[in-house]
């Protein structure tokens, strides 16, 4: 049998359980005068999305989320991770729609009433229509228009939030979705990704500057990391991994804590970021106060012909999720040690986000496998001396998975796209158990 979850009693004192959520893949956009956002425009588009699917409907978690927060409550969860959709609060890009701060007022005090703390992350993707109209993140104005939606959403629900992060997984949103064209706005463009690179961290800077001086606490932001392991020790393909590890893992944090940006991406991406960038990195490099840490995978890089960043992935020998994804909890070890090491220090640190998408609908022991593991491998690295402080699986539901529509099944509770009835898998209860108190 496969190892079982470590019990709460088994971390240090006061660490948090929770799931994660997205606005975008649970909610559903069709109530309460969401506005459009670029994922509905890439999802119309066709080849974008497996079956063109959207989140119009996704877990109709807009109208059932009193039954999503009861079923983190009676797993003994602590905590619930959860984001406001952009174009929920300002459908046009610039007017607030009061109906969608009443719905995250309602959701946030639901989360209250039931011991759980909000944590919440301003952007997890949901650009509004209007803005990426006139650019998105390739242009500058959007990081202000950034500060300001933060600033809406900190005024009316700021007191009840735990903690604050301002985006979730700059990469993302910077370079998967303008230089690998795979998630919106589907661009596959190398300025566009300088641009978006640049920007995104700039709107993050923007946003905590703004909040600190609303007197807002407890901010944050959460990044995601992947390892870059070398295809062989051939110097070409140390240096392509390394210039895959400085795009994904190094970018984004060493802006934030040391204000520059490392050496092997600048090498290709300098002639494409907005002019007169390196005055903004001042702005960029803040005092975070937590960092949150998503981690799913590694990938093997290998050197390959062609323009910068000149580098191919080759698949690995692990076993795979549903998603294709190699499992490999060390990795998250590796980042959680490092980190603490290199960049943050005693920062507490949050896992925001972990989990694996599998096709077995409510037997799911070899999730549980994989929670176990990542869950050990979060403890070695609390025994290594990182401050590890909480741990969020990805996704309490199955929910809709972005460019692989609904196909991808990441949750501890089942969801039926028909009827979106609710049901608890086996990793659920096996969940639950461990995180009794007794
Ligand atoms: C992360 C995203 C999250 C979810 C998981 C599987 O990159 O933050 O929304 O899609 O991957």
């Amino acid at each position: 049998m496969a190892d079982p979850i470590p019990p709460r009693a088994t971390f240090p004192p006061g660490f948090l359980f929770g799931a994660a959520t997205a606005a975008y893949q649970v909610e559903g956009t069709r109530f309460g005068g969401c506005g459009p956002s670029h994922w509905d425009t890439f999802a119309a588009t066709p080849g974008n999305v497996v079956r063109a699917e959207d989140g119009a409907t996704a877990c109709d978690h807009y109208h059932r989320w009193p039954e999503d927060l009861d079923l983190a409550a009676r797993a003994h969860m602590d905590a619930w991770r959860f984001s406001t959709n952009w174009s929920r609060v300002m459908p046009d890009g610039m007017t607030v729609n009061p109906e969608g701060l009443d719905f995250y007022d309602r959701l946030v005090d639901g989360m209250l009433v039931r011991g759980l703390k909000p944590f919440l992350t301003l952007y997890h993707w949901d650009l509004p229509a209007a803005l990426a109209d006139l650019g998105g993140w390739r242009n500058r104005d959007t990081c202000a228009r950034f500060a300001d939606f933060a600033e809406i959403v900190t005024r009316r629900i700021g007191d009840r939030i735990a903690a604050t992060a301002t985006i979730n997984e700059p990469w993302c949103v910077a370079w998967l979705s303008h230089f690998l064209g795979a998630h919106a706005p589907g661009l596959r463009d190398i300025r566009a990704a300088g641009r978006a690179m640049h920007h995104i961290l700039l709107a993050h800077g923007m946003a905590m500057e703004r909040l600190r001086g609303l007197g807002q606490r407890d901010l944050g932001i959460v990044l995601n990391f992947d390892r870059a392991v070398p295809a062989s020790d051939a110097p070409a393909d140390l240096a392509a991994a390394a210039r895959q590890d400085a795009i994904f893992n190094r970018w984004f944090i060493e802006a934030i804590t040391k204000g520059a940006y490392p050496t092997e991406a600048l090498e290709g991406l300098a002639p494409h970021l907005p002019q007169g960038w390196q005055n903004d990195m001042a702005v960029i490099r803040q005092p975070l106060d937590w960092l949150g840490v998503n981690y799913y995978t590694r990938h093997i890089h290998a050197a390959a012909p062609g323009p910068w960043p000149a580098t191919r992935e080759v698949e690995g020998p692990l076993p795979k999720t549903q998603m294709g994804w190699e499992i490999h909890p060390e990795g998250l070890e590796h980042f959680l040690t490092r980190l603490a090491r290199d960049h943050v220090g005693n920062l507490p640190v949050y896992v925001t986000e972990n989990g694996m998408a599998l096709a077995e609908p409510l037997d799911d022991s070899t999730r549980t496998a994989f929670v176990a593991a990542h869950l050990h491998a979060t403890q070695r690295a609390i025994a290594a001396g990182a401050n590890v402080q909480g741990f969020f699986y990805w996704s309490m539901l199955d929910n809709y998975e972005w460019a692989e529509g609904y196909e991808k099944r990441f949750g501890l509770v089942h969801v039926d796209f028909e009827t979106l009835a609710r049901t608890p898998k086996a990793s659920y209860h096996a969940l639950a158990q461990a995180l009794a108190h007794n």
